[in-house]
């Protein structure tokens, strides 16, 4: 069998990207999250991946946001990628779909050459899910732009997926909203 996985435009899919991410986070859900408050970035990119046409509930069943920004580590500029919203059906857990849909992530961001490591950000239940697929623990702090201002972004842990740079410690401005 084989599965399509489409990498589209983040403003124009959010249509198609919504309501799986309001299935996986209802609104009541996320207002009791210790980060359901927090004003996200938009994907520039999302990796979607539908569920078979002959499948008993087809339609989208993966989400993967993708994100470019120009951060800072420790007062330098680097371009980075960024991965966010990762999300599958809950009947479609298990079958390899979020798997699938960070490795295209991750190709995509690689195909930029600018672009020197990624970061995502999980919660402690998701940390090992990330561990087994290759990203690392950034033990460093995060800065991020919130409507009030600049925080530091302690919400979620951050993970690093190395490219051509390492980054482990240090200060990562992330210039913007996180994601
Ligand atoms: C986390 C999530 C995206 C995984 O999606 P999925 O499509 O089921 O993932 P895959 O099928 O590619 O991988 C499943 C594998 O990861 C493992 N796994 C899933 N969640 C895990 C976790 N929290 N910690 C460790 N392993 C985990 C499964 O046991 C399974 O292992 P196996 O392949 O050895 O059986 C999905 O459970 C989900 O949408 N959760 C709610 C939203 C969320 O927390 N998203 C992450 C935001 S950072």
């Amino acid at each position: 069998m084989s599965i399509e996985i489409d990498v589209l435009n983040g403003d124009s899919s959010w249509p198609r990207a919504e309501p799986l991410l309001q299935a996986v986070w209802p609104r009541h859900v996320l207002e009791k999250l210790p980060w359901g408050h927090v004003k996200w970035a938009h994907a520039d990119l999302r990796v979607l991946i539908d569920a078979p046409e002959d499948s008993p509930s087809p339609g989208l069943a993966c989400h993967v946001g993708v994100y470019f920004r120009t951060v800072t580590w420790d007062g330098r500029k680097v371009h980075i990628g960024g991965i966010g919203g990762v999300s599958t059906r809950e009947d479609c857990r298990g079958r390899g779909y979020a798997t699938l849909a960070l490795n295209a992530a991750v190709r995509t961001l690689r195909d930029h050459e600018a672009v020197r490591f990624a970061i995502l950000f999980c919660e402690p239940h998701n940390e090992a899910f990330y561990e087994a697929r290759g990203w690392h623990r950034f033990n460093g702090e995060v800065y991020a732009e919130q409507p009030e201002g600049k925080i530091r972004f302690d919400a979620m842990a951050p993970y690093i997926f190395d490219f051509t740079r390492k980054p482990r410690d240090g200060i990562i401005d992330l210039c913007g909203l996180p994601w």
